[in-house]
């Protein structure tokens, strides 16, 4: 248990503290924002929204978010605020004697580590289209044509690895700055952007003729395309969207002030997330029912559908390079977040300056990244169990990683550390009503989170048959 910093450190005054930590009420906020907002809502949300059916997946998502994904992300920013330290430290702190709830924390870095390594591989492409966006390429209303140009892009195993080593070492150096300098200084500035960026697309978006269409697809349910399957990716989605299950908010809620109202915090950046990915659905799903494409064209949606859909746009060109800096913008506030738990943990366990931190977070994501990165190209006939290493990443991640994480955080809180420490962690230094949702948090968390989680997961899996 060698900290640099342990005793008195929850009752500590935030700027007293030696530790980096957010600076302020709306920093706490965008830098939060900016961890949940991220690939999950532009990427991820409308491609599986599509895949799935529309409405019924955008409902089981969200009650996947208020029952499950809500009370974790309390749970995981309180641990964190009251041990004020990374995953690792934070859990072996706070648990009772002898008992190793700070694996939790091994397995969190674990899944940092995979999540970043096929992460790393999307932001690459979102920031080679900007570029290429920016350059005047990419317009084509054939979608054979884009399809075409995203396959030149993925299937080159050098600007594959080169733009993800690019991407990699531009969040390393933002996180060189600090927590306040760098991640909540930058996170400040681009959030606000980034919803003005998406209003306006949006705005132009519902002009289209298949505005109707597409408002009736997301909010019209479709109870027949519900399926055991479909509940467990958008439990995942819920998780990978929020930045839970696996230390991402723990480490964040590390930086939180002693003031700050953690329920009031979490509720906010997951009705703002929400927002985001209902703002990108109705930015994207009006174009794509215009101009005659499917719905369910999945993660090739972003790559291929949409400068496809732009190139029919008057002002295309312009549209479309604001759409991927407005996706390169979400994307790196959510890989801050991701390599901080590594860069928190080596930086404060094993005593490592921040940069060597930072140095070995990148060089460790070197060889899975190429991994991921190759899936494309060279390692493209490689697919163990049918699956590439890229797609292993992102299913192991979502479905299986952050989920039992998930149960892990909701029986450590539940059974281990208890509602009357969770109640002292929600107040801080803040009046007592901060707390007041600690004893139905902690009920939740101990008797339903967990058979529920298991259940959506072993029905996802098959086990049921
Ligand atoms: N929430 C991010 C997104 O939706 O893109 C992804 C993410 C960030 C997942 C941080 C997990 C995490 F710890």
């Amino acid at each position: 248990m060698s900290t640099p910093r342990s005793a008195g450190r929850s009752h500590a005054p935030v700027a007293a503290t030696a530790r980096g930590s957010f600076t302020s009420g709306f920093g706490v906020l965008a830098a939060t924002l900016g961890s949940a907002v991220g690939l999950g809502n532009i990427w991820k949300f409308p491609s599986l929204t599509g895949a799935n059916g529309g409405a019924g997946f955008l409902l089981v998502y969200l009650l996947a978010t208020l029952l499950i994904g809500l009370p974790l992300m309390v749970a995981e920013i309180s641990i964190g605020r009251q041990a004020r330290a990374n995953p690792i430290t934070a859990l072996r702190q706070l648990a009772p004697a002898g008992q190793p709830w700070w694996l939790l924390g091994v397995a969190g870095m674990l899944a940092a580590f995979l999540i970043l390594s096929f992460y790393s591989e999307v932001v690459a492409w979102v920031f080679a289209y900007v570029a290429k966006a920016l350059g005047g390429q990419l317009l084509s209303s054939d979608p054979a044509v884009t399809q075409a140009a995203f396959e030149a892009l993925i299937g080159d195993p050098v600007s594959a690895l080169l733009w993800q080593w690019g991407v990699l070492g531009f969040i390393g150096a933002i996180l060189l700055l600090g927590v306040a300098k760098g991640i909540e200084a930058l996170t400040k500035k681009l959030m606000p952007l980034l919803f003005l960026l998406l209003l306006l697309l949006c705005a132009y978006s519902l002009t289209l003729p298949g505005a109707a269409q597409a408002l009736a697809f997301l909010f019209l349910p479709e109870w027949h395309k519900i399926s055991a399957p479909v509940v467990l990716t958008a439990m995942g989605l819920a998780f990978f969207k929020l930045s839970i299950g696996m230390g991402t908010m723990l480490t964040y809620g590390s930086y939180f002030g002693a003031q700050q109202n953690i329920p009031a915090t979490a509720a906010r950046v997951m009705a703002a997330d929400l927002c985001v990915s209902l703002l990108a659905g109705m930015a994207i799903f009006p174009a794509v029912f215009s101009f005659g494409f499917a719905p369910s064209a999945g993660p090739s949606l972003v790559f291929i559908t949409i400068p496809a859909v732009f190139a029919q746009m008057p002002a295309g060109q312009v549209l479309m390079a604001a759409f991927f800096v407005l996706t390169a913008i979400a994307a790196t506030g959510a890989m801050l977040s991701l390599m901080e738990v590594p860069v928190a943990t080596l930086h404060e366990r094993w005593g490592l300056s921040r940069a060597r931190a930072t140095l070995l977070t990148l060089l460790a994501l070197v060889v899975p990244g190429a991994g991921c990165a190759l899936s494309q190209s060279t390692l493209a006939h490689f697919k163990p169990g049918g699956r590439s290493l890229f797609d292993w990443a992102d299913f192991l991640s979502s479905n299986l990683l952050l989920p039992a994480g998930g149960i892990g955080i909701a029986l450590f809180v539940g059974w281990a550390w208890g509602a009357q420490a969770l109640r002292a962690a929600l107040r801080g230094e803040g009046p007592p009503s901060h707390a007041r949702l600690a004893g139905p948090i902690a009920w939740l968390l101990r008797w339903v989170t967990p058979p529920l989680i298991l259940l959506v997961m072993l029905g996802g899996l098959g086990v049921f048959g």
